[in-house]
């Protein structure tokens, strides 16, 4: 019987992730079989009984996408406590003791800039723009890294300063100053800039003015390909080294394999490996 692995969403046809996991399984030696699957809305807690009483293998974990990460916290009998400080689930893995839910973005993130980007976080400014499931998931891990100050930007405001009372605590543990802003009237000038809201997808304008950028500031959107473009594209024209979330998800992916199989894969390979698929013409 194989060891199963999944990932679920909606939608999810796009996923990179069966791809990773399938070249981490390889560089590391393990067997075990990672597929997709496309779940209907309102039904995840269906779909991961369904997952688990495959036939076809022992269903072991399943990493989870948008719009299902609150759908995966709640469902979790265990949560680690970056997941608990999230609200958001991106990984579950199913123990004898019950389905413990973890969130490896804010991981993936931090090791894309400090390892791929090469840009320290520690001591930095930076500028986190939304609120939602995105930015929750890697709010905690980004405070732990030791900045001297986080600002949320959301549109709507009231969500900023929910994330940032939620994390105060944290801020405090990691002498961070954190604060909730209005996207249009962020104060002061930031080393990184991340943009955790789904503006991209939605075909909108950058949601930030660019007094924002110190000069060669980075900024990660968190997206991928087309969805990342105009954001990217914008960064560029205003003297930033623009970056696209690819190493961001490998890095995630690269977590998620950690926590199921206790072994780390090679990361940096596996995303140059992507990243030349993905940028082929
Ligand atoms: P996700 O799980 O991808 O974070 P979400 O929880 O729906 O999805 O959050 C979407 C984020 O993108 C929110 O921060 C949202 O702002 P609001 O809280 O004000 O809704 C932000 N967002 C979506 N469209 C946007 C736009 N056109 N301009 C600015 N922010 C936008």
């Amino acid at each position: 019987m194989s060891d199963l692995y999944c990932v679920m969403g909606n939608p999810v046809e796009h996923s990179r992730s069966p791809w990773i996991h399938a070249r981490f399984a390889e560089l590391t030696g393990q067997t075990l079989d990672y597929g997709r699957r496309l779940v209907p809305l309102g039904g995840f807690a269906e779909a991961v009984a369904a997952f688990r009483a495959d036939p076809a293998g022992t269903a072991r974990g399943c990493n989870v996408t948008v719009p299902f990460k609150f759908d995966a916290a709640a469902l979790a009998q265990h949560l680690s406590p970056r997941a608990a400080l999230a609200r958001a689930v991106n990984t579950l893995r199913f123990d004898e003791d019950g389905i413990h839910g973890d969130n490896s973005d804010g991981a993936g993130l931090v090791a894309d800039i400090t390892v791929h980007a090469g840009v320290a976080l520690a001591g930095c400014e930076l500028l986190l723009l939304g609120a939602g499931g995105a930015a929750a998931g890697v709010l905690g891990p980004l405070l732990e890294a030791g900045p001297r100050r986080v600002v949320v930007a959301n549109r709507t405001l009231a969500k900023a300063i929910a994330l940032v009372q939620r994390h105060a605590a944290l801020a405090l543990a990691h002498h961070v100053t954190l604060e909730a802003q209005e996207l249009h009237a962020v104060p002061g000038r930031f080393d990184v800039v991340v943009n955790a809201t789904a503006s991209s997808l939605a075909g909108g304008e950058v949601p930030v003015a660019a007094s924002v950028l110190k000069p060669g500031a980075l900024v990660i959107d968190m997206m991928y390909g087309p969805a990342a473009a105009g954001f990217m594209d914008w960064a560029r024209a205003h003297g930033a080294v623009a970056r696209d979330g690819l190493g961001m998800l490998v890095e995630q992916a690269a977590e998620a394999f950690a926590i199921w199989r206790g072994v780390r894969p090679p990361a940096a390979q596996v995303l140059a490996e992507l990243r030349a698929i993905v940028d082929r013409p």
